[in-house]
């Protein structure tokens, strides 16, 4: 948040985040029953943190640039904050010889020697695959050969394993059940299944990522078959308009993240693009509210201080990492600001008011905050995340918040 007198005059915002809309059509929920989680929580007790090659590297990405990441996490303290997982995307996989075994191709020479490499700088390892004959990106996928696969990837000593629907819709879904919605839904949700049950008969911990992209309300079945976050969307981007569209959606889906089963509203993009600073503020606070996982996805190397102090802000990732583990939820909209709050360990609470500044209408005039509607009464002593510094929230209090901007506070003792 910045207090600062006006703001430069008012540009007309170039686009109004509900016109953005998701570029896959959703599919109605077939109806099933939530099955409760018992089982003690091994892996993901908390969101999983860590560092994921697709979007700075997408295709391009070679074991190099995975030590060299692994590397980066320890040198820059980013391990140290929390982020633990070094996870290969897409593009690693080569072909299956005449026992059905995937080997990797060139790029990745060796994975079982990858996989010490990281494990030797106190980091995890996470790969990628799908139900598909396919990945996305055309590789080779699981479809039959997925206990020989969950094998390999634990002989390989892997930690983590993102599973992408991609080619599975075409090549089954499509072919098995034509224009039967529901059965389709069920074959899908019999693939991922299978997946985590062969994860599972490893016997090693390895935390199950769904990207299927919501599709059938995800959150509903994803924990009972061993889901240990899905991604609730389609792809993010590094822009604004599509990370607000992603995170502000996500009201609603609280109530199915838990300990050890988490909504996964896409992978960082902060220091990717053309953000601006407070964009990558808003992006990452917003994921923390939503106790997302926190993947980052930005060229470690070459990170600049200012993106570092971001994905580095410990207070921030405290709220993200909360033992409680309740995501938040919007509180409130008032225009264009999205006020959202969490319920953290201890009582406490997060506050979050972020200026969507899609006709911006808050970048001349200040916003009031409404503490009733949060449900609190009388003046709150908190911590402004984002400038270190203590404050007290009053209701109605007039605050400026940049365009794209956030204002961050951590409430221990609310009222
Ligand atoms: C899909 C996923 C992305 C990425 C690519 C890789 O688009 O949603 O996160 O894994 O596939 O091909």
């Amino acid at each position: 948040m910045r207090i600062s007198g006006l703001f430069p005059a008012a540009a007309v915002a170039l686009a109004c985040i509900v016109a953005v809309s998701q570029t896959t059509e959703k599919p109605t929920a077939a109806k099933r029953t939530v099955k409760p989680r018992t089982a003690a929580v091994t892996v993901a007790a908390t969101p999983p943190m860590g560092w994921n090659s697709w979007n700075f590297f997408a295709r391009k990405v070679t074991d190099q640039d995975i030590r060299g990441a692994a590397d980066q996490m320890v040198a820059t303290g980013m391990k140290d904050a929390g982020y633990v997982y070094v996870n290969i995307d897409d593009t690693w996989e080569g072909e299956r010889d005449a026992n059905g075994v995937l080997h990797t191709n060139s790029k990745f020479p060796d994975m079982k020697a990858l996989a010490d490499y990281v494990h030797s700088k106190g980091l995890k390892i996470g790969i990628y695959s799908g139900p598909g004959p396919k990945t996305c990106a055309g590789f080779e996928g699981s479809l039959g050969h997925e206990e020989q696969d969950a094998q390999l990837y634990a002989s390989w000593g892997i930690d983590y394993l993102k599973y992408d629907l991609c080619s599975f819709r075409e090549a089954v879904m499509e072919k098995q059940a034509p224009n039967d919605k529901a059965e389709q839904m069920r074959l899908m949700e019999a693939a991922y299944a299978k997946m985590g049950k062969a994860l599972k008969a490893t016997g090693r911990p390895i935390v199950y990522s769904f990207c299927q992209y919501g599709w059938d309300a995800t959150w509903e079945w994803a924990p009972a078959i061993g889901g240990n976050l899905w991604r609730t969307t389609d792809d993010v981007q590094p822009n604004w308009d599509r990370i607000a569209v992603i995170g502000f959606s996500q009201d609603g889906l609280e109530k199915y993240a838990g300990p050890g089963h988490w909504n996964d509203p896409d992978m960082l993009e902060v220091g990717n693009g053309k953000l601006t600073l407070a964009e990558n503020r808003a992006h990452f606070s917003l994921w923390a509210m939503l106790a997302a996982p926190l993947l980052a996805g930005n060229d470690l190397p070459n990170m600049k201080p200012e993106i570092k102090a971001i994905l580095m802000n410990k207070d921030v990732i405290a709220i993200d990492q909360d033992k409680l583990g309740r995501q938040g939820s919007r509180g409130y909209v008032d225009g264009e600001v999205e006020v959202w709050k969490r319920h953290l360990a201890g009582g406490a609470m997060a506050i979050a008011v972020f200026n969507t500044a899609y006709n911006g209408r808050f970048e001349t005039h200040p916003f009031h905050l409404s503490l009733t509607r949060l449900g609190l009464h009388g003046p709150q002593q908190g911590k402004d995340l984002w400038s270190g510094k203590p404050i007290t929230l009053t209701d109605n209090m007039a605050i400026e918040i940049g365009k794209h901007d956030v204002l961050l506070v951590r409430i221990d003792a609310p009222k």
